[in-house]
């Protein structure tokens, strides 16, 4: 593909797209797990908002479209390319579904309750289709196939991920009146690269660097419904940093599976750090985030990245996802718990204060009373800033799924509980202990009925503060925290 390019803040008024992003934003929500039913630790202070840019969309053809995103930030940002590619082909954007020529839904499978609710949707079109084009994207498609049209022989269009690049060609065979098309091939080398992206975030902007998973946890179905790890060159990665930020964004949010697993497929064959080091360098950027790190591969040179460059944000996302030796390794994690503890200590000893996140499962099969237990003493070891925690669910082509020694419902939702509550207690006393201080803080958001504006410091805490200034939308400011709540930080502006 020749040329790419970003339809930025400054061309852009109006939203056309609905991102289901329950309470994260995953990561935007702020990580990756951004599913929609995701069960956050009340951790809000490092969910993201929820508030979509506006974008002003072309009026002058007659094909619309409109597209929910389910599931987590690598969805949401793909959802933006096939905007891009639906704009680059003469479509619009419309805010209602029922205006739409064609309704495409990005789908989420990681738990049952992410993919039940698909079928839902697309349930509510069984008698009022007519004549609409109606597409299922994502996990859910990869997943399902063409099992798709038996329960919903309204639906047209089937693609997951990893056929993103076929996109143009279904659409063409849609138009040209095709009635089924799919694209659900998994062996794939290519990334998906878009001419267009519409952007629907006019703070943060998302670049995906590597997409599906090589990996082979027990309990997860993205190897499957994303395929395998595939990397975009550096040079690519770099020409769209560069892109965004002649658009006006100053932070941009580097996305993968296994974000940190990166190896550039091109001559120059940089590593991770390599690239956090080059987009940081980037005329004009003064954020670069990063998500999901793999503990497998989070070395200590990312940790002197962060210490060494001002434009590498002080959070990172490492999932643990349990604290007992006997589960990480029925759940393929490839690492201990005291080797997970000691990259923590890499991190902790770093010259700036560096926030850390995780992801933890509760009630994986056979994870007795002493193996849950080990997972709350994780908790007060690793000292997390936030936590995404979640109960087990069995998933299609997983070996976890028939796993013996089943955890009741009711028991995994009491452990979820009181790991969360563990961990709330860890946030109050961390975030009462910022008062006080002053952070840097990007303004993402405006409450007025609270006289107040919201943003994030450079570690991802939520911060609503009080100002006499105006106007701050995007701006940074410096704010000095008067108070700590359990997922929150309240502050004045520094003027
Ligand atoms: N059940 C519950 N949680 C899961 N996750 C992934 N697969 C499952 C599953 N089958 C969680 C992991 C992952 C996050 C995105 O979702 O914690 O890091
Ligand atoms: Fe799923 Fe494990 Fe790959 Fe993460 S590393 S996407 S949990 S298989």
């Amino acid at each position: 593909m020749s040329k790419s390019f970003d339809i930025g803040i400054e061309s852009l008024a109006g939203g056309a797209t609905a991102v289901r992003e329950g309470r994260h934003g995953h990561l935007g929500s702020f990580a990756a797990p951004a599913e929609e039913e995701l069960q956050k630790s009340d951790s809000s202070a490092f969910e993201s908002d929820s508030r979509s840019a506006s974008i002003a969309i072309p009026t002058d053809t007659k094909k619309s479209f409109y597209i929910e995103t389910f599931g987590c930030q690598m969805n949401a940002h793909d959802s933006e390319k096939v905007s891009g590619v639906l704009l680059g082909r003469g479509y619009h954007a419309v805010e209602n579904p029922m205006q739409a020529d064609l309704v495409l839904y990005n789908t989420c499978s990681i738990r049952e309750k992410a993919a039940q609710k698909v079928f839902a949707r697309l349930g509510d079109w069984k008698t009022v289709a007519n004549g609409k084009i109606i597409g299922v994207l994502g996990c859910v498609a990869q997943q399902e196939g063409e099992e798709i049209f038996e329960r919903a022989p309204w639906v047209s269009l089937v693609c997951g991920s990893a056929s993103y690049r076929k996109l143009p060609e279904l659409l063409a065979q849609l138009e040209a009146g095709g009635r089924r098309v799919t694209g659900l091939d998994l062996d794939t080398d290519e990334t998906f690269e878009t001419e267009i992206t519409r952007r629907d975030n006019p703070i943060r902007a998302y670049i995906t660097i590597i997409e599906g998973c090589d990996y082979s946890c027990s309990y997860c179905v993205v190897p499957h419904t994303r395929g395998p790890e595939r990397s975009r060159s550096s040079e690519a990665v770099l020409a769209e940093a560069r892109r965004l930020a002649d658009a006006g964004y100053t932070e941009i949010q580097l996305l993968g599976q296994t974000v940190n697993s990166y190896r550039d497929p091109s001559a120059r064959k940089w590593k991770f750090v390599d690239l956090l080091r080059g987009v940081a360098a980037v005329k004009r950027i003064r954020r670069v985030r990063f998500t999901t790190s793999h503990p497998n591969d989070f070395h200590r040179e990312i940790v002197e990245a962060i210490d060494e460059t001002p434009e590498l944000c002080d959070h990172v996302h490492l999932p643990v996802q349990s604290g007992s030796n006997a589960i990480l390794r029925a759940m393929r994690r490839t690492y201990t718990r005291e080797e997970y503890l000691a990259k923590i200590e890499w991190i902790r000893a770093a010259s700036r204060p560096i926030s850390i996140t995780s992801d933890i499962i509760v009630g994986f099969p056979g994870e007795t009373d002493a193996d849950f237990e080990e997972s709350l003493t994780l908790l007060d070891a690793a000292q997390y800033d936030a936590i995404f925690s979640f109960t087990y669910s069995p998933r299609p082509n997983t070996s976890a799924k028939d796993m013996p020694d089943a955890i009741p419902e009711a028991e995994k939702s009491r452990r979820l509980a009181v790991m969360n509550e563990r961990q709330r207690q860890i946030q109050i006393a961390r975030n009462e202990k910022l008062v006080g201080e002053t952070f840097e803080v990007l303004v993402d958001a405006r409450h007025a009925a609270r006289g107040q504006w919201g943003g994030r410091t450079s570690c991802n805490r939520l911060i609503n503060f009080t100002t006499t200034r105006e106007n701050l939308l995007g701006e940074y400011v410096s704010v000095q925290v008067t108070r700590g709540g359990p997922n929150s930080l309240v502050g004045e502006q520094v003027l």
